[in-house]
């Protein structure tokens, strides 16, 4: 008998025919978000599940799923899943890195971008009529090339973003948990610094770390304060990151110059505060959201659950540990 899973939203059909071809697949395809309790009764007969980071899936929910043995997130960040609890009920969970390295570094670099030359804002006065003729000192933005990049989380999504920055002849640094190999630095062509240098040296401080209680507001209002009132900020990783509240403050203060964000707290809610601001770029969590790199994502995802639910060890397996159990 094939394994029993759940696909909670829409997927392309390549990836509902692959996983159909080894499991009993139901998913919802209507792509309405399931609340945690149409979660619980979808998913308490199944033996895995294919999931976004609209899930939440904790030991709440588990303990309704006894038969669960992989849960299977489209996404690199995995912070909707209670990993702990996984690994303690021996249920398996993957991830889908390396897939969409480049596709959120492109990202990252469109809101470096379009905040520094104010496009968003620019665009809005244009479609408004605002616009009456060419004049020297119009709408001034600031370079991105030659200035200074900090990236912070060099992992590959921040390697992806470091590397773009060598087209655009910028000084590169970087803060990390740990330093990374001094070959990959020299690669890079990025010098690690403290978090408090990286914040007071760099005109574009990017944020590339995964979110946990560790980074939660790890930029807060103190680490504004150390920026320049020349520098952009950029977060294309995880609301809850910044203190969003305390970023409106800033950018309202002229503490820093502007922000350019795909990630928000409580998304897809977003502070009211942010839609009265023209020196902030806005986009919906798109980080990764390319045809290709979506399609790519989606395929890895069925991938891992198919190896779990067939006797082999997903490409991508998060917690070894469960596997033993
Ligand atoms: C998207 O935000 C991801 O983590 O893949």
């Amino acid at each position: 008998m094939k394994p029993k899973i759940l696909v909670t939203r829409e997927v392309f059909d390549e990836t509902l025919g692959y996983l159909a071809q080894h499991c009993e697949v139901e998913s919802n395809q209507e792509d309405t978000a399931f609340d945690p309790g149409t979660l619980a009764r979808r998913l308490a007969e199944k033996d895995g599940v294919v999931c976004c980071l609209t899930d939440r899936i904790d030991a709440k929910l588990l303990e309704r799923c006894p038969k669960l043995r992989i849960v299977s997130n489209i996404a690199v960040g995995y912070n909707n899943i209670d990993i702990a609890a996984c690994t303690a009920r021996g249920v398996m969970a993957t991830n889908t890195p390396g897939v969409l390295d480049d596709s959120t570094a492109d990202l990252a670099w469109a809101l470096m971008l379009a905040t520094a030359r104010r496009l968003t804002e620019l665009e809005r006065r244009v479609r408004a009529g605002e616009w009456t003729g060419w004049r020297l000192k119009q709408w001034l933005g600031v370079d991105v090339h030659h200035a200074t990049l900090g990236i912070f989380g060099m992992g590959r999504i921040g390697q992806a973003i470091a590397r773009r920055a060598a087209g655009f002849e910028m000084k590169v640094l970087y803060h990390n948990r740990r330093r990374v190999a001094a070959a990959l630095e020299r690669r890079l062509n990025a010098t690690y610094v403290s978090k408090e240098e990286l914040l007071k040296q760099a005109d574009f401080v990017v944020l590339q770390v995964p979110y946990s209680p560790e980074t939660h507001h790890l930029i807060g209002a103190a680490e504004l304060r150390l920026m320049k009132p020349t520098a952009i900020l950029v977060n294309s990783t995880r609301g809850g990151v910044v203190d969003d509240a305390a970023l409106i403050a800033a950018l309202k203060a002229g503490v820093l110059r502007g922000a350019g964000l795909d990630v928000f707290e409580n998304e897809p809610g977003l502070n009211p505060g942010f839609l009265g601001l023209d020196n902030v770029v806005l986009a919906p969590h798109v980080g990764s959201s390319t045809e290709a790199t979506r399609r790519a994502m989606a395929m890895t995802a069925a991938c891992n659950l198919v190896a779990g639910l067939t006797g082999g060890t997903p490409p991508n397996l998060l917690n070894p540990e469960a596997k033993k159990r």
